[in-house]
């Protein structure tokens, strides 16, 4: 299914497939502070984000996965992105950051249920993975909260941070 016209509302958020002209918010917004947990280091420049968001582009085209940005509803504001991928069982994986200082007011779980909600009745999914790192505690609280089941462990870890253990959750979509 082509991923790359995914437009998902919710009561206070648009979910939209990366395009070329998000590249610089998206910079801006990926402070190292964001990345600790993640699986990426920041970008050097807004031309890596190009780089990269091509590919992005071309995998939601195919169906691969899609990488989207959340926006605030009212007013337009860049808060961070979220993805869907299917790289790994159960399929799909969700991957979700947002920026710093929009953190603790409950965007993140709200675009994690748009996009579970999303895999579920337009993809035909049952679960999905959700994959945080122990310590990283506001994101596990998502698909804990969701009914998520923890069902195994992975080592998460970018190019140049440390490791840490991760756990692996499942998320039934109903
Ligand atoms: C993880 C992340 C996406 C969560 O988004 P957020 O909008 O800040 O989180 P929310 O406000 O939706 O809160 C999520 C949960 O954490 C809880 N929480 C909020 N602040 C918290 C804090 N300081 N400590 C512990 N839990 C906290 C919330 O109560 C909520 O749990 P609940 O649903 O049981 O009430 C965001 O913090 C982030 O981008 N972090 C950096 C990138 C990252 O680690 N991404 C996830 C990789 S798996």
């Amino acid at each position: 299914m082509d991923l790359s016209s995914l437009d998902i509302e919710t009561e206070r958020l648009r979910l939209r497939a990366y395009r070329e002209s998000d590249a610089p918010e998206i910079f801006k917004a990926i402070t190292p502070e964001i990345a600790t947990y993640m699986t990426f280091d920041p970008a050097q420049s807004v031309d890596e984000i190009r780089m990269v968001g091509a590919k992005w582009m071309d995998d939601a085209a195919a169906g691969r996965e899609v990488s989207a940005t959340i926006r605030q509803r009212d007013g337009n504001r860049f808060l961070g992105m979220c993805g869907i991928h299917y790289r790994r069982d159960p399929k799909p994986g969700l991957g979700i950051w947002i920026r710093a200082d929009a953190h603790g007011h409950g965007y993140g779980r709200e675009a994690v249920v748009a996009l579970i909600n999303f895999a579920g009745t337009v993809l035909g999914e049952a679960a999905v993975q959700y994959s945080v790192a122990e310590e990283n505690v506001r994101s596990r609280r998502i698909p804990e909260s969701l009914g998520g089941v923890a069902y195994g462990s992975e080592t998460i870890q970018r190019p140049s941070g440390p490791p840490y253990p991760g756990i692996l959750f499942r998320v039934p979509t109903s």
